[in-house]
């Protein structure tokens, strides 16, 4: 009987760290070592430490499926179906908009917010996709009543999802529709902070976009309209009936549309707006308070 071939690592990351530069994957060995981590269910210093270690047949194949998704350019979050957002790890498919390290920032800020206000303060998550932001504050402000709503269904599968395996589903009321309009009559007025990461690509950058991001996240999740600062604006008109006195509102935006967004709260009368810098410096989060 002939002997199965043995296939151990150095030879399978090889193979994959070329397939994937060829078709253009940034960062080539990393995602191969970190495909085929997930695969075998060994972590990356395994991979170096036993590098003599066989990887049996079944492994290989669900590698090489893996390693073939990704030479298409599915992100690898979708591949391995899981992202790590601050405490949390979160389960991501291509229902939803993969969380990005930005939004950490945005949470951080809110976190310290929530944590000063007094008794049980009302959060709104708007857009929530994977429940990242709501699933945060619902972890790290355990005093908070936090809701979420979202416009698409299966995002809101998602969160439901993520709620239910972080035990945080008891925390956390999820809401289809669109924007604030999603929540219950009863909340207006009574909305202590409103946290969103809402879509903000303008449509001309649309083709631009890495094949990662155009190609498998929700097309909803990331176009606004022409300007980008579209549902930003459309929350902003929302929020001041939803928002208790002296409510904030905080959103995340792209580098170049803070200067336009606060001169628009300013006309729109909130009479506090500010911007506040993402872990790289860049001015990415802005907060305005009403009332
Ligand atoms: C950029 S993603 C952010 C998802 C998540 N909050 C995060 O930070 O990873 C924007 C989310 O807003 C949702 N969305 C888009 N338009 C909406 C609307 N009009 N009302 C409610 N949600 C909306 C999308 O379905 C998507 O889940």
């Amino acid at each position: 009987m002939k002997a199965e071939p043995v296939y151990e690592t150095p030879l399978l990351l090889g193979w994959a760290t070329q397939y994937l530069e060829r078709n253009r994957v940034a960062k080539p060995r990393l995602n191969a070592e970190l495909l085929l981590a997930h695969c075998t269910g060994r972590s990356r210093v395994h991979l170096y430490a036993y590098p003599d270690e066989p990887v049996p047949k079944g492994q290989r194949e669900a590698f090489a499926l893996a390693v073939r998704r990704r030479a298409l350019r599915e992100p690898l979050q979708y591949i391995v179906g899981s992202k790590g957002f601050r405490y949390l790890d979160l389960v991501v498919d291509r229902r939803v908009f993969i969380p990005r390290p930005e939004t950490e920032m945005l949470v951080e800020r809110a976190v310290q917010l929530i944590g000063a206000a007094r008794g049980h303060p009302v959060v709104v998550d708007v857009g929530t996709g994977s429940g990242c932001i709501a699933l945060s504050v619902c972890r790290e402000c355990p005093a908070a009543v936090v809701h979420a709503t979202d416009i698409c269904g299966r995002a809101l599968e998602v969160a439901r999802e993520n709620a239910r395996r972080l035990s945080l589903e008891g925390c956390l009321a999820l809401h289809g529709g669109d924007l604030l309009h999603a929540l219950p009559g009863s909340l207006s007025g009574r909305c202590d902070f409103i946290l969103s990461n809402p879509p903000y690509i303008r449509e001309s950058d649309y083709m631009g976009l890495p094949p990662e991001v155009r190609e498998h996240e929700p097309y909803r999740s990331l176009m606004a309209g022409p300007t980008g600062c579209e549902v930003h604006l459309r929350l902003m008109e929302q929020a001041p009936s939803w928002l208790s006195p002296g409510g904030r509102l905080l959103m995340e935006a792209g580098e170049d549309q803070l200067d336009f967004l606060l001169m628009r709260a300013r006309h729109m009368g909130y009479p506090e707006a500010e911007v506040f810098p993402d872990l790289n410096g860049r001015p990415r989060i802005i907060e305005m308070r009403w009332g």
